[in-house]
C-alpha cells in the first residue's frame, strides 16, 4: 500500500521544506505541488553539485518519479521554461512522462509583474506577479493553462506537451497504491485567509489548499507534516512578536561580514539585535528568491501551536537546529501579553498581534556543534532538554530533525508517519 504525505512550512516559509521534500521524494513515486509560484525557491545539493528551484519539484532530480504543478499555482511561463532548460542542462530528464502542468494552473502575465512591482511594495512581496493572478482568477477573467496553450505565444507551443487534467493522474497514483509526497509552498502563517493578513501571500499554503490546490479529497491524505526551524523568521512587513532588533537594523546588515567575538558575546549578554544577528549569520537566512536578509526571531510556540490546529498536523520536522549552537540561552514564547493580559492563542487581529509581548520559556543552550549528530542520543543534554521541552508543549511528535543542509544531517524522528 502506497501512502499519501503532505509536507508544509509551519511558519512564515523559507523553513528548509526544499531538503525535507527532497528527502522524502527518495521514497516517493510522485511529487504534487500544490500553491504558490516562483515567489518560493529552495536550494538542493546532490553530490556537490547546487540546483536552484522555483517552480518544479525537486523529485524531477529522481529518476521514475513524476512531478506535477497543481491547479493552485500560478506560473510564470518563462520562468519555468528557464528553469527546466538549467535542469536538463546538467544532464537531467524533462519529458512529459515525469513532467505535468495542470491544465487548470493560472498563467501569470507581464502586466501583473509590473502591477505587483508597483503595488505589492507595502507588504514587502516578491515582485512575481503572485498577488496580481491570484486577483485575475476570482475575478474570473484569469489566463489558464489550457486557454494559455492554445495561443501563438512562442512559450505556449514549447509548454504545451506538459499540460493535462492534472486531478486525474494525481488520484490515480493514489488509488494505484503509489507514493505520493504533496508539497506545499510558503508557510501557514502567510496563508491568505488564517496568516498574518494583509502581509500575507495571495494562496493557501496550509494544508486544506493542498485538497483545492490538487483536486483530492482530504480523506486520502495519510500524513500531514509541518516544517518548523528551531527558531523563525519572515521576510518583508508584517507582524512579528518574537523579532529580535527590528526591520531597519535588519536591512542595513552588511550580509557578507561574518559573525565577530564580541557580537557573539553581547548576544549573549542579551542584546536581541545581535541574538537575531547570530541567528541570520549561522542560519544564512538570507532569500533564495529574493535575496534580502530575513528578519530573525526566538521559536513562536503560541503561532506553532496555532499552525499545528490548522492544519491537523501529524507530525513536526524541526530544521536548522545547528543553528542555535554557542548560544548560552534559547528562548520559546508560550504566550503573549496583550494590554496587560496574557493570552495564549494566536490572535488575528493585526493590531492586537503588533501589539503582543511574547512571554518566554527559557532553555539553557549548548557550545557543542552539533552537525555531525546522527541520533537523538548523541545531542547534547542541553539540546535534548529543548527538544523535549519544546515537543511536551507542542503535543505533537517529531517526525525528523535537522541538523545541516546535507541529506546525511538528519534524524529520522518517527518513520510511521513517512514513507
Ligand atoms: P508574494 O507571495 O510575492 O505576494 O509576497 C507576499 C508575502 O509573502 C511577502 O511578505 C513575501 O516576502 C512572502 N513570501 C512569498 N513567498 C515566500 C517564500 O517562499 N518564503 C518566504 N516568504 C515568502
Amino acid at each position: 500500500m502506497g501512502k499519501t504525505v503532505l509536507i508544509l512550512g509551519g511558519q512564515w516559509g523559507d523553513e528548509g521544506k526544499g531538503k525535507v521534500v527532497d528527502l522524502l521524494t527518495e521514497k516517493a513515486d510522485m511529487v504534487c505541488r500544490y500553491n504558490g509560484g516562483n515567489n518560493a525557491g529552495h536550494t538542493v545539493v546532490v553530490k556537490g553539485v547546487k540546483y536552484k528551484f522555483h517552480l518544479i519539484p525537486s523529485g524531477v532530480l529522481h529518476k521514475n518519479t513524476v512531478n506535477i504543478l497543481g491547479n493552485g499555482m500560478v506560473i510564470d511561463p518563462s520562468v519555468l521554461l528557464g528553469e527546466m532548460e538549467g535542469i536538463t542542462s546538467k544532464g537531467f530528464t524533462i519529458s512529459s512522462d515525469n513532467f505535468v502542468i495542470s491544465s487548470s494552473a493560472h498563467v501569470i502575465q507581464q502586466e501583473q509583474i509590473e502591477e505587483d512591482l508597483e503595488m505589492g511594495k507595502g507588504i514587502g512581496t516578491t515582485g512575481r506577479g503572485i498577488g496580481p493572478c491570484y486577483v485575475a482568477k476570482v475575478r474570473r477573467n484569469g489566463l489558464r493553462m489550457n486557454e494559455f496553450v492554445k495561443t501563438d505565444d512562442p512559450n505556449a507551443q514549447k509548454l504545451k506537451e506538459f499540460v493535462k487534467d492534472t486531478y486525474l493522474i494525481i488520484n490515480g497514483a493514489i488509488d494505484n497504491g503509489q507514493n505520493v509526497l504533496l508539497e506545499g509552498a510558503q508557510g501557514a502563517l502567510l496563508d491568505i485567509d488564517h496568516g498574518t493578513y494583509p502581509y500575507v501571500t495571495s494562496s493557501n499554503p496550509i494544508s486544506g489548499g493542498a485538497c483545492t490546490g490538487l483536486g483530492i479529497g482530504p480523506k486520502k491524505i495519510n500524513s500531514i507534516l509541518g516544517v518548523f526551524k528551531a527558531y523563525i523568521t519572515r521576510v518583508g512587513a508584517g507582524q512579528f512578536p518574537t523579532e529580535l532588533g527590528n526591520e531597519e537594523q535588519t536591512e542595513g546588515e552588511d550580509r557578507d561580514n561574518g559573525l565577530t567575538r564580541e557580537e557573539i558575546e553581547g548576544a549573549n549578554n542579551g542584546d536581541e539585535y545581535l541574538q537575531g544577528k547570530v541567528l541570520r549569520k549561522q542560519g544564512m537566512e538570507y532569500g533564495t528568491t529574493t535575496k534580502r536578509p530575513r528578519r530573525t526571531g526566538w521559536f513562536d510556540g503560541v503561532a506553532a501551536k496555532y499552525s499545528i490546529m490548522i492544519n491537523g498536523l501529524d507530525g513536526i520536522v524541526i530544521t536548522k537546529l545547528d543553528v542555535l549552537s554557542g548560544l548560552k540561552k534559547i528562548k520559546v514564547c508560550i504566550a503573549y501579553e496583550v494590554d496587560g493580559k496574557k493570552i495564549e492563542t494566536f490572535p488575528l487581529d493585526k493590531d492586537t498581534l503588533l501589539n503582543a509581548k511574547p512571554i518566554y520559556k527559557e532553555y539553557d543552550g549548548w557550545d557543542e556543534d552539533i552537525s555531525s549528530v546522527k541520533s537523538f542520543d548523541e545531542l547534547p543534554d542541553k539540546a535534548k532538554d529543548y527538544l523535549k521541552g519544546l515537543q511536551e508543549y507542542l503535543g505533537v511528535p517529531y517526525a525528523v530533525i535537522s541538523v545541516g543542509p546535507d541529506r546525511e544531517q538528519t534524524m529520522i524522528m518517527d518513520k510511521k508517519i513517512l514513507f
